[in-house]
């Protein structure tokens, strides 16, 4: 059977939280066998916001991939490319910009999001506009079926769809060279970083794929609980303890309960709380931990080049057939 194909990005923004590996990253190495996958490094996406300060974008490029390596995406099962690898991207973006209404793209609640949020950065730029014709393009050119996202990539691909009919509309009495890719909706956990607040690394609150169980611990140790509770047995209201949210993605459902009880009726204290929360975090990471001294010997450029070259021939076909189908 001819197994269907997705695609999917992330941007290299430097070293990946456990929000990423949590959400994100299971599902990828999950869809690996079910699926042709295709992963992509979406660095001309960086560049969007980022593009005044380059200097440290190929190293955020290593570490995400040694990051989605130690997590088991695997080269084998997998393609994953860098986006500027492969220069269809940059071809198909600007064929689709043609077609693509700027309404649509003004409208977008990402865009309007973004330049209210970023407000430090000059983003009222044509590249940063142009994001979702971008990202339209990532999907297309691999004719991907679906497309494994989070919530908040909703907006953009439904822009993806509607840039798709479009397209067949204009050019419509040729092949159908596109179908609309469907969303593949991941559920991402909410995952508080250590100062409760959702972890993020612009919040500088997280715990990083690549932290070591040493600065795991340390890490624990250091957040904040329960402020009201000053005594080890003051009843404690988990709920704004950011110690329990973590518990309540790691920590099995039936001992989460417990704790429940045994929080709100000061029965354990902060600390040993902590303590059961560092062995749980520290079990669950330590293939990960073992996977990434392996990862570190592996010839990441090459894998990529690989990959690359693999992921140019799909891009080539899909190029070729666009080029016919607009008549240039
Ligand atoms: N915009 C996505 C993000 O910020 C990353 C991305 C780039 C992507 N190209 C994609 C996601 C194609 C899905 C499909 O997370
Ligand atoms: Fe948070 Fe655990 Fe302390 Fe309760 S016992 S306040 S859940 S750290």
């Amino acid at each position: 059977m001819v197994k269907k194909r997705i695609l999917s990005g992330m941007r290299p923004s430097g070293r990946l939280h456990l929000g990423h590996a949590e959400g994100v990253l299971s599902n990828w190495v999950k869809l690996q066998d079910e699926y042709e996958c295709y992963y992509e490094v979406a660095d001309f996406h960086s560049l969007t916001t980022d593009y005044q300060n380059t200097s440290g974008l190929k190293n955020n490029i290593k570490e995400m991939v040694i990051d989605w390596l130690s997590c088991g995406l695997d080269p084998d099962k997998c393609c994953m490319f860098v986006q500027s690898d492969v220069s269809e991207h940059a071809q198909l973006h600007l064929l689709l910009s043609m077609i693509v209404p700027l309404s649509w793209l003004e409208r977008c609640p990402t865009y309007k999001e973004q330049l209210q949020q970023l407000k430090d950065r000059d983003i009222s730029t044509y590249g940063f506009l142009g994001y979702p014709v971008l990202q339209a393009a990532d999907i297309l050119l691999y004719r991907a079926d679906a497309v494994p996202v989070g919530e908040d990539q909703l907006p953009h691909l439904e822009l993806s769809r509607e840039i798709v009919r479009r397209f067949n509309f204009i050019y419509k009495p040729k092949a159908q060279i596109f179908l609309e890719p469907s969303a593949l909706l991941t559920h991402c956990p909410k995952l508080p970083g250590m100062d409760g607040r959702k972890m993020s690394k612009s919040y500088n609150n997280c715990i990083y794929i690549s932290d070591s169980a040493e600065v795991i611990t340390k890490k624990i140790k250091q957040m904040i609980t329960d402020p009201a509770r000053i005594k080890v047995n003051d009843p404690g209201h988990p709920d704004v303890c950011s110690v329990y949210g973590l518990h309540k993605v790691y920590t099995s459902s039936s001992e989460v309960k417990n704790l429940t009880g045994q929080c709100k009726e000061g029965e354990i204290g902060c600390v040993a709380c902590k303590k059961n929360l560092i062995q749980t975090l520290l079990t669950k990471m330590e293939p990960i931990h073992k996977k990434r001294k392996e990862v570190e010997k592996y010839p990441i450029q090459s894998i990529l080049r690989k990959a690359g070259e693999r992921a140019r021939e799909v891009a080539c076909s899909t190029m070729g057939e666009v080029r016919k189908t607009m008549g240039i």
